[in-house]
């Protein structure tokens, strides 16, 4: 009783599992399906060697209809949907599976195909079938994206006349965008983004009017942007950053009005920003890049019409003139940059009114001070970069150590004098990164910075400091970047290799005390066992001693600059265990002996140089040493061999 009972749930769910997953399918679920598709998904199946999803070794006998990843119609019995993506969702947890192999272009005799989604397989080698326009008339859904497929897109697809989405993105199409596609008329996604096209843009893509999204970012299209872009009025994302585009940007673009993501970034437009023309227009853009660009005149006062706006990035132009305040009337603006422009005149209070601003960059410009004290009311404001303009501000202005978000400080080349002020300890929202380089700071390097425990960041090179490192350094377990250079700092360089003495999980990897008065402490590198920095700069000090062999636990060290020092002794072996250098500066020091013959496993360095110093005997034969110019040898005792004179006999 109960064994029929359960039978009698088995047979239920499994009716039900056939009807919902084959859907259109159902009629045909065991017989043969047309042979004509039979035929065009046995070639597909064919090109492919290697399935890791393996569901093509499901793929066998004449019911096509039955296969996995297969659709058929329910009254014609062909097949119209093929979906092999090469992400799937098991119970719920998406994984990657991957495909290796050639796209058969017999898969184009599936002529009632709808949906075609090859998406994301990763190894999908070939060409896209000249033919595939004329014969896939019926292609509603083309994804074949995140694969390796090559060669050009075939003019033949603008006969597509149902088409609705194109994703071809990531891969590595080349040639020009065929000037067909602008005649899809029913096309409302088009990703093409991540190959190698080359070309224009062509006019006709203007005739898409029912496109929705238009993404060409991160190829080669030069030529200017179509001048009747303006009519694609339903367009709401528009990417054509990182491309060659030239001219100026349409006037014609003030007529997307329901544009919501516009990215024209990283081109060689020129020109001003012509929008908006007026209020109303482009009113739901949410997301605008024009960064990276030539683009010059003012920013237009009516940025304040486009409410939506939440991200600008206008960095990297010639604008000039002040920020229009209007700026202070877009009410959900997080993210703001201006950087790197001829902006002048001075920060407008307005910009008080940005509530919910997270992020600030107004650096390389020409703004001038004083800062408005009205700054003072962004509670939100989590990074600010006001370095390099001419703001002359004096002092560190207190109230902006008390902004309550404030995390990431930016004051580099703001003419700040006097001591490191003392409130920058207990700042509301504790300090993680902190530029004051190029400023005109003195006296010590207090030891309460020990307290700023989150501190991430610290620049403060180019200043006039004259104390030692402080002691409480070793406290500051999430420093990753330290930068003191070219300043007046004497004593020891240990404590900074003593942060990974106390931390195991040390995050230290960019350390440049150049240009100091240091003398002491070389023996502490690699003390604290392996090592992450990458990046050691300590030439032009006054450090004497010898490099420890300790040095071989620096194992993530990409550039060593001991440069311009007093240091002696033999060049230990021990260096030639760092496989990953990539630069090695040794020069002008009093290194005696020879070059370790072990410098040769050195594979990676690109630039050596030890000229200026006691060595002799032979420069050891091989790569990488030989190829070196010889002014990286010159100026010693007694080096011989390639690059310089042979030794003699
Ligand atoms: C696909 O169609 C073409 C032209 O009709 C034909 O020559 C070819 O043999 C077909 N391929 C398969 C695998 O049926
Ligand atoms: C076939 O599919 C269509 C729509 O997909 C549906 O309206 C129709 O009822 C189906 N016919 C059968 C026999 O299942
Ligand atoms: C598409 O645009 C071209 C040139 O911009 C025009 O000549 C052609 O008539 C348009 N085609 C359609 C189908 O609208
Ligand atoms: C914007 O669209 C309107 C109406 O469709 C048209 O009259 C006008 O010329 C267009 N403007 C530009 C700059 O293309
Ligand atoms: C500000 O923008 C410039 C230029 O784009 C960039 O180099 C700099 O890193 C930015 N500053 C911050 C704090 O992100
Ligand atoms: C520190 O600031 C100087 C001057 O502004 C700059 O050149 C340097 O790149 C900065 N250091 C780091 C590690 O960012
Ligand atoms: C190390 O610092 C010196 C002085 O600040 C600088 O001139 C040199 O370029 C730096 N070395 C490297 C490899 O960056
Ligand atoms: C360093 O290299 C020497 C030989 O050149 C080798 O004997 C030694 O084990 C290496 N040390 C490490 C830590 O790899
Ligand atoms: C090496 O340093 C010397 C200064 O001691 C300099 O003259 C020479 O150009 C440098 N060579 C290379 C290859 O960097």
């Amino acid at each position: 009783m109960a064994g029929q009972l359960l039978w009698a749930v088995v047979i239920v769910l499994l009716i039900t599992i056939i009807t919902d997953g084959l859907g259109e399918g159902e009629a045909y679920v065991g017989e043969a399906c047309n042979p004509s598709d039979l035929k065009g998904l046995t070639s597909l199946k064919a090109g492919i060697h290697l399935d890791t999803s393996n569901r093509l070794a499901k793929w066998s006998g004449r019911s096509c209809c039955n296969w996995e990843g297969v659709l058929c119609h329910n009254t014609t019995g062909r097949v119209t949907e093929i979906h092999l993506a090469g992400f799937i969702s098991n119970d719920g947890l998406p994984f990657q599976t991957q495909m290796k192999g050639w796209l058969s272009p017999d898969i184009t005799n599936l002529s009632f195909l709808e949906v075609l989604d090859l998406g994301g397989l990763i190894g999908l080698t070939g060409r896209l079938p000249p033919l595939m326009g004329w014969r896939l008339q019926r292609l509603r859904k083309l994804y074949l994206f995140g694969n390796k497929l090559s060669g050009p897109v075939p003019e033949s697809i603008g006969k597509l006349s149902k088409l609705e989405e194109l994703h071809l993105h990531e891969n590595r199409f080349s040639g020009s965008l065929p000037s067909s596609l602008g005649y899809l008329n029913n096309l409302n996604q088009l990703q093409l983004h991540s190959n190698e096209f080359r070309g224009v843009i062509p006019d006709s893509f203007t005739n898409l009017t029912n496109l929705v999204q238009l993404d060409l970012h991160g190829n080669l299209l030069a030529g200017r942007i179509p001048d009747k872009i303006g009519q694609m009025q339903v367009l709401e994302k528009l990417d054509l950053s990182d491309n060659l585009l030239t001219g100026e940007i349409p006037l014609s673009i003030t007529n997307l009005s329901s544009i919501k993501e516009l990215y024209l970034d990283t081109n060689h437009l020129e020109g001003t920003i012509p929008f908006p023309s007026s209020s109303g227009q482009m009113s739901c853009l949410g997301f605008l890049r024009l960064n990276d660009n030539h683009l010059s005149g003012r920013i237009p006062s009516s940025f304040g019409y486009m409410t939506s706006l939440q991200r600008v990035s206008l960095s990297n132009n010639k604008l000039q003139g002040a920020i229009p305040s209007s700026i202070g009337s877009l009410a959900v603006l997080t993210e703001l940059y201006l950087s790197g422009n001829q902006l002048s005149g001075q920060v407008p209070k307005s910009l008080g009114q940005l509530s919910q601003l997270l992020l600030l960059n107004v650096s390389n410009n020409r703004i001038r001070g004083p800062l408005p004290k009205e700054l003072s009311s962004l509670q939100n404001l989590q990074r600010l970069d006001l370095s390099f303009n001419h703001l002359n501000l004096l002092s560190f202005p207190k109230w902006l150590a008390e902004l309550p978000s404030l995390s990431q400080i930016y004051l580099a080349g703001c003419g700040i004098q006097g001591e490191l002020p003392d409130f920058l300890r207990s700042t509301p929202s504790p300090i993680q990164e902190l530029d004051l380089s190029v400023n005109q700071l003195h006296g010590s390097i207090p030891s309460w910075l020990g307290s700023l425990t989150q501190l991430y960041l610290l620049n403060l090179s180019l200043n006039a400091f004259t104390s030692t490192i402080p002691n409480s350094i070793t406290n500051l377990q999430h420093l990753g970047v330290l930068d003191l250079h070219s300043n007046k700092l004497a004593g020891s360089v240990n404590k900074v290799f003593d942060i990974e003495n106390a931390f195991s999980d040390a995050s230290l990897t960019h350390v440049d005390l150049s240009d100091n008065l240091f003398s002491k402490g070389i023996e502490h590198i690699g003390k604290g066992g392996q090592s992450g920095i990458q990046y050691l700069n300590l030439s032009h000090n006054l450090l004497e001693a010898s490099i420890p062999t300790t040095i071989e636990r620096m194992v993530s060290l990409q550039t060593l600059d001991l440069s311009y020092n007093k240091l002696g002794s033999y060049l230990p072996e021990a260096l030639a265990n760092v496989s990953t250098l990539e630069k090695l500066k040794l020069q002008n020091n009093r290194f005696t002996g020879a070059i370790p013959k072990g410098f040769l496993k050195l594979r990676k360095l690109r630039e050596l140089n030890v000229s200026d110093n006691l060595l002799e005997g032979e420069i050891p034969t091989g790569k990488p040493l030989s190829n070196f110019p010889s002014s990286s040898y010159s100026g010693n005792k007694g080096l011989c061999g390639k690059p310089l004179a042979p030794c003699k006999a």
